[in-house]
Order: structure tokens, then C-alpha cells, then sequence
């Protein structure tokens, strides 16, 4: 299966998402960013590019899909019609060469189902059209889940800040991607694009469409 196939879309976020991002921000981290804080992300902050990722109901008349590397030109850009609920978001903040993710979550009831993996794809193809030439993120050290969801996405780390959190006082791993044009992480992508294609079946699709 394509990905242009996937009753998926991801978009830039709009304030009109807000309030199904509020709801998946609170059930996802102990320290959650207020509401003002995505507004003034986008209508202030010109550094920040933000996606969300809802599924569309099926469509069948409508017109074939370039293929996937043409698809995420293809799925930022689509008009906001036939949206669902919001299963997911993220962004990043484009500092000169350099993307550094700010967030990234899955509504609890859709996560291991490749979601994550699709809006990470999304948005380090995102960050290198738009010229950045790695990513960098902060993880709270407890947070296995999303480290290993950055590992298999070639995130290493390079180092770590103490008590980044203000809640417990946790430190923060700091991780960046090789160099995106370096054609091992091209490889690395691709394949791990194939490898999510194959996994997100019909079936699996079915699935999250009946989810809610
Ligand atoms: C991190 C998060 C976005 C992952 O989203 P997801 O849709 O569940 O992840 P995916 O199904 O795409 O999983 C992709 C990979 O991530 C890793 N992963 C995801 N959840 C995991 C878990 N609970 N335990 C271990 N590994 C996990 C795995 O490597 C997985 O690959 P695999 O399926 O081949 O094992 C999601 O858990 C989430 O929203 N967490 C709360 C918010 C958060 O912590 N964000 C990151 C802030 S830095």
C-alpha cells in the first residue's frame, strides 16, 4: 500500500485544532503546554512549523495520489475538508540549518499503530524542504517510548541537561539525526518508510477508523 492510499492526512495545524491538541497535550505530559502557548506558536513565532495528522473518510472518486515522494508536498498543502478527529501532532522549530522538534504525540487510544513514525516521517521530510540539514530534540531520560521511537529513526545523543523538566526535576537527553543528506540517513528513511507502509494494512486502517 502507498502512503497516498492512507485515509490519513497531515497538515499544518490551525487555532480550529486547538482544542482536539489540548485534549491529546493533557493526556500525554505531566507538564503540558497551555493553549496560549500554541496560539502565540502560531501567530507569533515564525520559526515554528506545526502538523497534525486526522484521518479523512474514504473517498474513492477521489483522484490518484502522486507517489510518496511527492506525497508529504502533497498532504501539508490539502484543504481542510473531510477532517476527523485530530489523532495526532507535532513541530518543530527551524533554527538556521537546524530543526529542533518541540513536540510530538499520539492520542493515547491510536499509539502503536505507526502513527508517531508517520508524523516524524512527515516532519523531517518537512524540515529538510524547508532547509534544515539535521534535527534535535530534548526527552525526558524515563521516557523509553519515545526514545525508542527516535533511535529507530537514527536520533543519537550527544548530551544531556540536568533537571530540564520543572516538574520532577528530570534530565533531558539531547538527540540529533545525522546529517539529513547524508545518504546513510536517506536509507535509513526510505527503508523505514517501506517498512510502515507494509505494516499499516487495510485492516490496521479499518481499525482506527472505528476507534472513535
Ligand atoms: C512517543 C509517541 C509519540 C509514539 O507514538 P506511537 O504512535 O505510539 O508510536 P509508533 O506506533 O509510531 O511506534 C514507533 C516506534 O516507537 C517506539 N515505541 C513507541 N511506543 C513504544 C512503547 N510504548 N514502548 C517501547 N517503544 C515504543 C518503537 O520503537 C516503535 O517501533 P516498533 O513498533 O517497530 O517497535 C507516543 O508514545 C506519545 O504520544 N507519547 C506521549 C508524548 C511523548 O512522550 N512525546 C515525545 C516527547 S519527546
Amino acid at each position: 500500500m502507498d502512503l497516498a492510499d492512507l485515509p490519513l492526512v497531515i497538515q499544518p495545524l490551525q487555532l480550529a485544532h486547538l482544542p482536539a491538541v489540548m485534549e491529546i497535550e493533557r493526556e500525554s505530559f505531566s507538564l503540558p503546554w497551555p493553549e496560549r502557548a500554541y496560539q502565540h506558536e502560531l501567530t507569533h513565532n515564525d520559526l515554528a512549523h506545526y502538523y497534525v495528522l486526522y484521518h479523512r473518510s474514504f473517498t474513492p472518486s477521489l483522484a490518484p495520489m502522486p507517489a510518496w515522494q511527492r506525497l508529504w508536498q502533497v498532504m501539508v498543502r490539502r484543504p481542510a475538508a473531510e477532517a476527523g478527529p485530530v489523532l495526532g501532532y507535532g513541530g518543530f522549530w527551524l533554527l538556521y540549518d537546524e530543526a529542533h522538534i518541540s513536540t510530538l504525540a499520539v492520542r493515547v487510544t491510536h499509539r502503536r499503530q505507526g502513527l508517531g513514525e508517520l508524523l516524524l516521517i512527515a516532519m523531517l521530510g518537512e524540515a529538510q524542504r524547508l532547509g534544515a540539514s539535521r534535527a534535535t530534540l530534548e526527552v525526558r531520560v524515563s521516557n523509553v517510548a519515545a526514545q525508542a521511537l527516535y533511535t529507530k529513526y537514527g536520533f543519537k545523543q550527544v548530551g544531556q541537561r540536568k533537571a530540564y523538566y520543572s516538574d520532577n526535576r528530570e534530565d533531558a537527553l539531547l538527540l540529533t539525526t545525522p546529517e539529513f543528506a547524508s545518504l546513510a540517513f536517506q536509507d535509513l528513511i526510505s527503508a523505514r518508510r517501506r517498512d510502515l507502509m507494509g505494516r499499516m494494512s487495510q485492516t490496521l486502517l479499518d481499525k482506527i477508523l472505528q476507534m472513535h
